[in-house]
């Protein structure tokens, strides 16, 4: 206590001649350090308890009220096609569900081990973390979906930052290379899904896969990479935003790259703003102006964040899962989302002229998430750090539960807020 009161008087004496403020040392990061610590104690047991699967830890398996889908999608819910939804059986409603190294969501768990121990210096996380990334070595060679960036540069692309050895440069390469494959010249685009029967879908969320080729542009000096990023994120800006900014999920295009039709497959309707959607959206573009520092970057991720702050009507500042969705105190809310705008808003606001703006909006969804509204209790939540994401309510899948990648980027935002503010963990 003395000690405190010393170091605060060291402070103000200090801001006083020096004419700043001391105002981290001086706060109260209990709020941080409980979201941290809780972090670890639920990926430590987690890893233990999935060893020797071969999975990934993904969501907690739930069932859906036809009532409650039709309600949110504002549909009679006798149009809906309850046989195209999976009702998991009795037996695993309630526990964690896993996933194979193949779905789209691989790279998380592992991420976010990364992240802990980036956060903690903790050399048991570095060590799952190493284990798990390397599980994913097989998707090197994998070219069935534009999620690529999402499994490897969030696993590898940790582990060459915080434990770098000499193979991952090739295994990111080679999937970067996979990656863009998957372009297409005459389009412009980088086609999301090889399931449907659209000619050439795009969904927000590939704005999200930009950052291993930037990766990949540093690592071998070769400008495809960028080339192909920048044509993906140029015609996506021309494609998939409405005019007030929000954006349609899925686009798909005609051979000569006309649009063919504007969906969605994840929202409430073709029109609505799906919450994850805009939050891939600032995202993605906030990256490409660290990437381009070209202003029509900057100037269109401050735009999307300007909508999702003028749309997100929430105290607490998560949103609601489509906010276009009936709302009321049912309506779920998608932590997952926050958790995205959070750390996309961190970085945005070093690049902004009023960036001080997107760092409080991004302060007050980070403890928003870490209060125990969205916060687990360790030992609980099935290991999953955050409760209160969507996945996707239109297939009945996923609604109301934790999400690997809203823990992944929650300790993103951890890291960026961090990094920003100067704070160490073990001084919090
Ligand atoms: N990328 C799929 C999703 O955001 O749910």
């Amino acid at each position: 206590m003395k000690f405190t009161k010393l170091i605060t008087a060291i402070c103000t004496l200090g801001a006083t001649f020096a004419g700043v403020s001391c105002q981290s040392q001086q706060e109260d990061y209990g709020w941080l350090k409980n979201g941290i610590d809780t972090s670890v104690s639920q990926l430590l047991s987690t890893s233990k308890e999935i060893e020797g699967t071969g999975k990934m830890p993904r969501s907690i398996w739930v069932g859906y009220d036809l009532d409650f889908l039709g309600w949110q999608l504002d549909i009679d819910p006798m149009t809906i096609k309850d046989s195209l939804r999976a009702q998991p059986s009795a037996d695993r409603l309630g526990h964690r569900r896993l996933c194979d190294i193949y779905d789209w969501t691989s790279g998380f768990f592992p991420g976010s081990l990364w992240y802990a121990y980036e956060l903690t210096g903790n050399s048991e996380l570095q060590t799952e973390a190493s284990k798990f990334t390397n599980l994913l070595n097989p998707i090197r060679y994998y070219k069935g979906t534009h999620d690529l960036g999402f499994m490897m540069n969030c696993s590898y692309g940790n582990a060459l930052r915080l434990s770098p050895n000499d193979t991952i440069p090739a295994v990111l390469t080679e999937t970067a290379d996979n990656l863009c494959s998957r372009f297409d010249e005459g389009i412009g685009a980088i086609r999301s899904w090889d399931f449907g029967t659209w000619n050439f879908p795009v969904i927000i969320d590939n704005m999200m896969n930009l950052d291993l080729l930037f990766e990949a542009a540093k690592l071998t000096g070769d400008s495809k990479y960028l080339e192909v990023a920048k044509r993906h994120a140029d015609k996506t800006m021309s494609c998939h935003f409405r005019p007030d900014r929000t954006s349609w999920h899925v686009v798909s295009y005609n051979n000569d790259g006309t649009v063919e039709c504007r969906q969605t497959f994840q929202g409430k309707n073709d029109d609505s703003a799906w919450a994850r959607g805009q939050a891939w959206g600032v995202y993605g573009y906030t990256a490409c102006y660290r990437q381009f520092k070209d202003e029509k970057y900057l100037d269109f991720a401050c735009s999307i964040a300007d909508m999702i702050m003028s749309k997100v009507t929430t105290e607490d500042a998560i949103p609601y899962w489509d906010y276009d969705a009936p709302a009321d105190e049912r309506t779920p809310r998608d932590a997952s989302a926050a958790a995205v705008t959070a750390s996309a808003l961190f970085e945005l606001s070093t690049f902004a002229k009023d960036g001080q703006k997107y760092f409080d909006y991004a302060e007050k969804i980070l403890k928003s998430l870490s209060s125990s509204d969205y916060l687990a209790e360790p030992g609980t939540n099935e290991g999953f750090i955050l409760k209160h994401s969507v996945g996707s309510l239109h297939h009945g899948s996923e609604i109301d539960v934790p999400l690997n990648y809203a823990d992944y980027y929650y300790l993103e935002a951890i890291q960026r807020y961090m990094n920003l503010k100067n704070l160490k963990y073990n001084k919090l």
